[in-house]
């Protein structure tokens, strides 16, 4: 059973540079949420805060009544234990091949016998669809692969929650779809919580339960899926929609004369919302809702075409 993760009021800076202030979101046990933001808006440093390796200068992290941001070394050392982290380059040490990487944390935190590890080992092998690899070096392998036998290597110690970083970067479109349908089957299978930061806005429409958006060092907006997909919010609805009209420039925010020349033009209808990518294992997700439920539940006319089945999203 996944775990919630309440985040409440969390800021943090480097120097005199703040990243985020403010931010406030719980993410829901068992499902899967999206975090995007234009680089440079301190996706990754959240997640390094969510599991301790950074510290907020304010705020909370509390997962199973502990909270990360304040909590004794040796209770964040125990809490570290629910989480899986798929870093964004796989983070394989290049001279262990990838036996030898997937058994790493089993030799590390637990007292497993050869064969036991031998067990998980082979058992998240073959999650990731990587049997037959086991010898292979990370330098031998795909950047597909790498990434896999690193989502193989997140999950030996059964995480009660998944940290993904752009786990789709650098994959072509079809490994993206591929890696999209695994991470969609294992949050059926594991029920673990997975957060996914990702740039990727056709995984960001298909995949998740929830998205948030952080832009400007704030949480611009956290919710269902439906609720931003259906947004008028000018941030959100240009980021998730790829365009180029609206309050973000090159160097994150447009400048006055810019926004100014944009005055007057008329932005294209919202793109119809895509049905879900659904679990191709058969097993119900958690986090799974009825297509369109949120939109009838809160009253809001989803754009035109929502939901059709010829409108699952390209990656489907
Ligand atoms: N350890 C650190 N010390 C000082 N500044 C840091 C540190 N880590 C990150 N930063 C700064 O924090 C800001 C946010 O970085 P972060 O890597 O979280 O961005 P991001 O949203 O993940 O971007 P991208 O989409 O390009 O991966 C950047 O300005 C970065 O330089
Ligand atoms: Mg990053």
């Amino acid at each position: 059973m996944g775990v919630e993760i309440q985040i409440d009021q969390l800021t943090k800076s480097f120097g005199k540079q703040l990243i985020w202030g403010d931010v406030t979101l719980t993410v829901p046990a068992g499902e899967i949420c999206v975090m995007l933001g234009p680089s440079g808006t301190g996706k990754s440093v959240l997640l390094k805060t969510l599991i301790g390796l950074l510290k907020p200068d304010k705020g909370s992290v509390v997962i199973e009544g502990t909270d990360i941001a304040s909590c004794p070394e040796k209770d964040l050392y125990e809490i570290r234990k629910l989480f899986g982290v798929l870093f964004q380059d796989g983070a394989m040490f290049g001279s262990m091949n990838l036996y030898d990487n997937v058994a790493f944390p089993l030799r590390e935190h637990t007292r497993k016998t050869e064969s036991e590890v031998r067990d998980v080992v082979m058992e998240k092998m073959d999650l990731v669809g990587l049997i037959g690899a086991e010898d292979k070096l990370p330098g031998e392998i795909s950047g597909g692969m790498r990434k896999r036998a690193g989502l193989a290597r997140a999950l030996v110690l059964d995480p009660q929650i998944v940290l993904f970083d752009e786990p789709d970067s650098g994959l072509d479109p079809v490994r993206t779809s591929f890696l999209n349908q695994l991470i969609i089957d294992l949050n059926a299978q594991t029920d673990a919580t997975f957060l996914i930061v990702t740039h990727d806005i056709n995984t960001a429409r298909t995949v998740p339960d929830n998205i948030g958006l952080l832009y400007h060092k704030h949480l611009a907006m956290f919710g269902p899926r439906e609720m931003l997909l259906s947004s008028e919010e000018p941030v959100v609805r240009q980021f998730l929609n790829a365009q180029r009209v609206g309050p973000i420039g090159m160097s994150e925010e447009k400048d006055a004369d810019e926004l100014a020349a944009e005055q007057g033009q008329d932005l294209p209808p919202l793109p119809p919302i895509p049905l879900q990518q659904e679990p191709s294992n058969g097993i119900p997700r958690r986090g799974q809702r009825p297509p369109g439920e949120w939109c009838r539940e809160n009253g809001v006319t989803p754009p035109d075409g929502s939901f059709e089945s010829t409108n699952a999203g390209i990656a489907v």
